[in-house]
């Protein structure tokens, strides 16, 4: 059986930076800022690539700019940390996305098992040893075991979607888990 034909189409773009970014707008995220370097040397960064990847071995990646500040020090640190930030956050998200990117000296923080920073007042974190960079054309993939992660008590998660944030204020009618992974 065909793929049922509805007469509607889809508003056809060519391929550039403005429509890759209004149709990925479209794909909803949560929202994260990726801490690493050790004391005086710790930052932050605001990132949403942030992706699962392995159960076995336990395995997340993100993407960040060749051009971020933060680039240098994960690759020296070998390792970093994956705060996921709640629906109060949005200033936060904000100062650590700035050209003049936010100190993590004004945020409270506790040291994760590798040393780099873990937000106290995130909804979880999840610490990693880095084990594999990739060339993502602009952007390098990051990849990291997880050796240390924590989970706050349930609240709402800051969610990106059509180019802002907001609070994902409460969960969908009806909705059950699909998958309890
Ligand atoms: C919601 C949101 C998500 C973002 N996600 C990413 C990301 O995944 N990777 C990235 O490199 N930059 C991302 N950015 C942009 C960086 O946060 C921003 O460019 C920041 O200024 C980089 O600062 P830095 O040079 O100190 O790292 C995101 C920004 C926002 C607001």
């Amino acid at each position: 059986m065909g793929v049922p034909v509805t007469g509607e189409t889809h508003q056809a773009m060519p391929v550039g930076p403005r429509a890759l970014r209004s149709v990925c707008g479209l794909f909803v995220t949560g929202v994260t800022v990726v801490t690493s370097g050790v004391a005086e040397r710790a930052a932050g960064t605001t990132v949403n690539s942030f992706t699962s990847v392995s159960m076995d071995p336990p395995l997340v990646l993100f993407c960040l700019h060749n051009n971020s500040r933060l680039h240098t020090v994960v690759q020296e640190t070998g390792a970093y940390v994956v705060n996921f930030l709640t629906g109060r956050h949005g200033l936060l998200a904000r100062a650590f996305a700035g050209k003049e990117t936010a100190s993590l000296r004004d945020v409270p923080c506790t040291a994760s098992e590798t040393g780099v920073p873990a937000l106290s007042e995130a909804l979880a974190f999840l610490a990693c040893r880095l084990v594999n960079s990739f060339d993502g054309g602009d952007h390098t993939i990051f990849l990291g075991e997880v050796v240390d992660l924590g989970r706050s008590h349930p609240q709402e998660p800051l969610i990106f979607f059509r180019g802002a944030l907001s609070a994902l204020e409460e969960e969908p009618p009806g909705a059950h888990p699909i998958f309890d992974g």
